[in-house]
């Protein structure tokens, strides 16, 4: 087994209850295969985003990417936080999630952010099928990705996504990237969010 196989495999989710296998292989990391995303596959994993459920089908989402080695790339990194650039600024592709603010009668879309977070639920869940993984990152200045790509105030940066296929060297990341791409995935207990008749005291 290569090293990246067993970084994936160890990264596979220990589930109470079994769930859908591409769920359990999703994760976040910090390197990539150093490999183009195919323009077939990024093509799926809009149209993954198109076909999701949005409050009354205004599918507020909205995505700007760019591939490695080009202006708007760098772009992104220079909007990106410390710790993010340090593994982020070498996936193959960037993306700034956004989702428009207003609702067409120029009020606020309060479920704008809700259905940008389903839109991309589905692209991830596309990208995982392809053998592409998304690192979502909260860590960027969104106001500085809006000024620099002239986005207006009626749309709202979310977060950047490093975007690359799943195999990358662990040896490419410094020990201590080496020592969180390797760490237990924990999460809370079921009790703990789902509340049945009532909420908790
Ligand atoms: C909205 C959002 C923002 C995140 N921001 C960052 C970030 O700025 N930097 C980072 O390294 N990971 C970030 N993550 C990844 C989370 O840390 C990760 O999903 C979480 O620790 C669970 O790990 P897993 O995705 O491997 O299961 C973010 C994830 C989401 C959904």
């Amino acid at each position: 087994m290569t090293a990246p196989e067993q970084v994936q495999l160890e990264n596979i989710a220990d589930c109470d209850y079994e769930i859908f296998a591409l769920l359990k292989q999703r994760y976040s990391p910090r390197t990539f295969k150093e490999e183009k995303i195919k323009k077939q596959h990024l093509n799926q994993l809009f149209e993954a985003a198109r076909w999701a459920a949005s409050s009354n089908n205004l599918q507020p989402w909205r995505f700007l990417y760019a591939e490695q080695n080009t202006d708007a790339y760098e772009k992104i990194v220079s909007c990106l936080s410390e710790e993010n650039k340090k593994w982020a600024s070498k996936a193959p592709l960037l993306m700034l999630s956004i989702f428009k603010q207003t609702n067409p009668d120029g009020k606020e879309n309060f479920h704008a952010l809700h259905d940008l977070g389903l839109s991309l639920g589905n692209m991830t869940m596309q990208a995982q099928y392809m053998g592409i993984a998304l690192h979502h990152m909260a860590g960027v200045d969104w106001k500085k990705a809006q000024e620099l790509f002239h986005i207006s105030n009626d749309y709202h940066v979310t977060t950047a996504i490093a975007v690359g296929y799943y195999g990358g060297e662990l040896d490419k990341l410094s020990e201590e990237l080496q020592i969180e791409e390797m760490k237990e995935r924990k999460r809370m207990q079921q009790s703990e969010f789902a509340f049945m008749n009532k909420w908790p005291d």
